[in-house]
């Protein structure tokens, strides 16, 4: 049901923890399943995200998801963090089982509740980003129509 590199990622996380100071902390939650997601950046002066942690009360899924996503946006700028998608991230791990997809969607939405809260406390506008929900699953209903 699931794959190698979900399973890998799921029982050997990476990026699990916090980060103290962090420049931008996004959390978004699914009211449906109850799972929450927490993402912390570290980003320097250049706009580069040197660190990145997520902490999840989470379905396997979604662990597996957030672990993967924040390896994609590690030592990237804001702008290139903005394209990994869920989509982008279920590719990386080879998949999800359809009934699994909306987990992804926490760890995207997490990344950017994490940058709209770096932009906001440094005064900045992230060209493309669109202001974070909270409660994801009120997005479920498109991404079930996109797969
Ligand atoms: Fe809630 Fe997977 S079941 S995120």
């Amino acid at each position: 049901m699931y794959s190698e590199k979900v399973m890998d990622h799921f029982n050997n996380p990476r990026n699990m923890g916090e980060i103290g100071h962090a420049s931008g902390v996004g959390t978004v939650g699914n009211a449906k399943c109850g799972d929450i997601m927490r993402m912390y950046l570290d980003i320097d002066e250049n706009g580069i995200i040197q660190d990145v942690k997520f902490k999840t009360f989470g379905c396997g899924a979604a662990v597996a998801t957030s672990s993967m996503a924040t390896e994609l946006v590690k030592g990237k700028t804001v702008q290139e963090a903005l394209q990994v998608t869920n989509k982008a991230v279920m590719e990386a791990l080879d998949g999800l089982p359809p009934v699994k997809v909306h987990c992804s969607l926490l760890a995207e939405e997490a990344i950017h509740a994490a940058l709209w809260d770096y932009a906001e406390k440094n005064n900045i506008v992230i060209e493309g980003l669109k202001k974070p929900v909270s409660d994801i699953a009120e997005k479920e209903e498109d991404v079930s129509e996109t797969y």
